[in-house]
């Protein structure tokens, strides 16, 4: 007996085939098509294995069951017993696996009826175009469609593989609960009133972070864990409200020895699932360089379009912006270029809306120059023509070439010119869809502006990742003493493809007293920090073992394999970007008698920011 034989049929669907031409099989699925040729029955049926076609014949078959034949409708259930045989070479079907063979039914029985489904369930006619809410709602009819069967089993497959390759490197798979005490990671938490402690609550963890470092305190040396992490923050195509996490943790390791471990691990999982070589080990870059050369902590390598520093040209001009900006207390002023190799002919339209882009980016405008003779600019009469030769020159640009610039504070000039770059890449399908670019990006700043004051007034200092993450090494005396905190570098990485934010790590504080300073420079008292964090400022206490790690975004690996748009193609039972569960209708009021067990009540007034 094949493993798919079961009580109900002897094959799958996916099973028929010239292998077992000849033979008698029974079938059930659903049918994907029917169509009559004059008395004459053609049904496609699917399982998650394939597609065959059943000839039913009034020849052949009972009349009973040619009746049920004639009576079905796609995606009705039914069983089939017939004998497989080749097909009339006119009607070989070379698209389909089974495409040589069909199966000539001697018997048919309906399973389970099906209603019209509210959009074609069946894709031979080519991809779904029903509204994605629709399809969410009937997400059981949704995931009947091959690509979506797909993404899940290519999904399961590098389930399996991450932890075939973990295990053999010796890591444990530890579970961390879910009723848990808020781990910070920059969202909002999901939270859980609790019954029997009137007015408490637990918080669905944002990720196991605490967990795996006292696991690293316990002695557990590598820990893994397959971690769902809940988040309550404004949702994209690559974020969901819950989502699923490889989260790594190692002791006696550093920096080095994750990235190894991380390398590893891709490596393996895309060998094995997608077959594909992944060169090792990855590039990487400072959170420094990245910024100045690509304007953003995750480039997209598939294409160059680097930027350049051209400050240089405009010290001492008479153009009122640019002098402004390079004229700041701080001195951060910098002007800084990206040339676009022979687009010079770019249209006004397109400019201003590039212009846009550098302005989502904090930018007051964008200032663009045509390379040629005589070279022209937006400013027009207001830069020197000197000057604009100099900056064309300093960016290296030649006779039909683009120079867009921007003058401003040195990371609001990166970061828009950045997004300038990447709208560039997707508008010039600059990037190879095939190409798999990794990079490592490290020490990033420990902390970011915390903007909480009155009219969005910077009231402090954020942890860029998260409050666990060592200093780096060099900065360590800058940290006591409490000297420029914002330039202060930690020991923070992420691993980036093609872009996107795989995953983030870092080396952990693993001395009490350090943790206790940064808890102090984020503003957290020693009484607040105990209440929080006192469960790990005592367990540092006990000898805490040199640790760090990483945790890879499994999702997003999965949508970048299969090639998906979104996370919700590669997630069984998704949530919209409202946080809303369409099929179950989640979330959903409670009944008063439940909210009172937990000791709430609802006050439905706008929420508090
Ligand atoms: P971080 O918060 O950067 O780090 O998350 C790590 C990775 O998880 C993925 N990710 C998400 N995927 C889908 N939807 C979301 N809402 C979402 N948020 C994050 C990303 C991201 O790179 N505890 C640390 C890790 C560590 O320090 O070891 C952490 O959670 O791919």
């Amino acid at each position: 007996m094949s493993t798919s034989e079961t009580s109900y049929r002897t094959h799958t669907v996916g099973e028929v085939g010239e292998g077992v031409e000849g033979r008698e099989v029974t079938l059930a699925g659903w049918v994907d098509r029917r169509r009559d040729h004059g008395g004459i029955l053609f049904l496609d049926l699917r399982d998650r294995y394939g597609l065959a076609q059943v000839v039913c014949d009034p020849a052949a078959m009972p009349p009973s069951a040619m009746l049920a034949a004639q009576r079905l409708r796609s995606e009705d259930v039914v069983r089939v017993t017939g004998r497989v045989r080749r097909r009339p070479p006119a009607m070989v079907n070379a698209s389909l696996p089974s495409g040589t063979v069909e199966v000539g039914a001697t018997t048919l029985e309906l399973l389970a009826g099906a209603d019209t489904p509210p959009f074609p369930v069946s894709t031979s006619g080519g991809e779904s175009e029903a509204a994605e809410d629709l399809r969410l709602v009937h997400r059981y009819l949704d995931l009947r469609r091959p690509a979506l069967q797909r993404n899940l089993l290519l999904r399961h497959a590098a389930l399996q593989e991450v932890r075939r390759y973990l295990s053999g490197e010796g890591f444990a798979e530890i579970e961390t609960p879910i009723l848990t005490k808020p781990t910070p990671e920059g969202a909002r938490d999901y939270l859980v009133p609790s019954r029997v402690h009137p007015g408490s609550f637990y918080a669905l963890p944002q990720s196991p972070q605490l967990y795996k470092q006292i696991l690293m305190v316990a002695g557990f040396d590598r820990y893994f864990q397959i971690a769902r992490c809940f988040r309550d923050e404004d949702l994209r195509a690559d974020r969901q409200p819950e989502f699923t996490q490889i989260d790594i943790e190692m002791s006696f390791a550093d920096q080095p020895d994750v990235w190894r471990v991380t390398e590893g691990l891709f490596a393996h999982v895309w060998r094995q699932v997608a077959s594909i070589e992944i060169e090792l080990p990855f590039p990487a870059v400072t959170y420094d360089e990245a910024m100045s050369r690509f304007g953003t902590d995750k480039p997209d390598l598939r294409f160059g379009l680097e930027l350049a520093d051209v400050t240089g040209a405009f010290r001492g001009t008479g153009f009122r912006v640019v002098a402004s900006a390079l004229d700041r207390a701080d001195g951060l002023g910098v002007v800084k270029a990206l040339r676009v190799p022979g687009a010079g002919s770019t249209s006004r339209r397109e400019l201003d809306e590039l212009a846009e882009e550098a302005k989502l980016g904090g930018a007051q405008g964008l200032l663009w120059a045509r390379a040629g003779d005589p070279a022209v600019s937006s400013a027009g009469k207001n830069l020197e023509p000197d000057r604009l030769q100099a900056a064309l020159a300093a960016a290296a640009a030649e006779q039909g070439d683009l120079l867009l610039m921007v003058a401003d504070e040195r990371r609001v000039a990166e970061r828009s010119l950045g997004r300038v770059r990447t709208a560039l890449g997707e508008r010039l399908g600059l990037a190879d869809p095939t190409a798999l670019r990794f990079l490592w990006v490290s020490d990033f700043p420990l902390f970011e502006p915390l903007e909480g004051g009155p009219g969005g007034a910077v009231s402090g200092v954020a942890p860029s990742h998260h409050p666990f993450t060592a200093p780096h090494p060099e900065d360590e005396a800058k940290l006591l003493s409490g000297e420029d905190l914002l330039s202060l570098r930690s020991r923070a990485y992420d691993v980036v493809l093609n872009g996107v934010e795989l995953g983030s790590g870092s080396i952990r504080i693993h001395r009490p007293e350090l943790q206790r300073r940064v808890f102090e420079v984020l503003g957290i008292g020693p009484a607040e920090a105990q209440a929080k964090f006192g469960f790990l400022l005592e367990a540092l206490r006990y000898g805490a073992p040199p640790h760090g790690g990483i945790a890879p975004g499994f999702d997003r690996i999965v949508m970048l394999i299969a090639g998906a748009a979104s996370l919700r193609e590669v997630i069984a039972f998704p949530k919209t970007t409202q946080a809303n569960a369409l099929m179950e209708g989640a979330p959903a009021a409670a009944p008063q008698r439940e909210l009172r067990q937990l000791h709430l009540r609802v006050d439905a007034s706008p929420a508090a920011p």
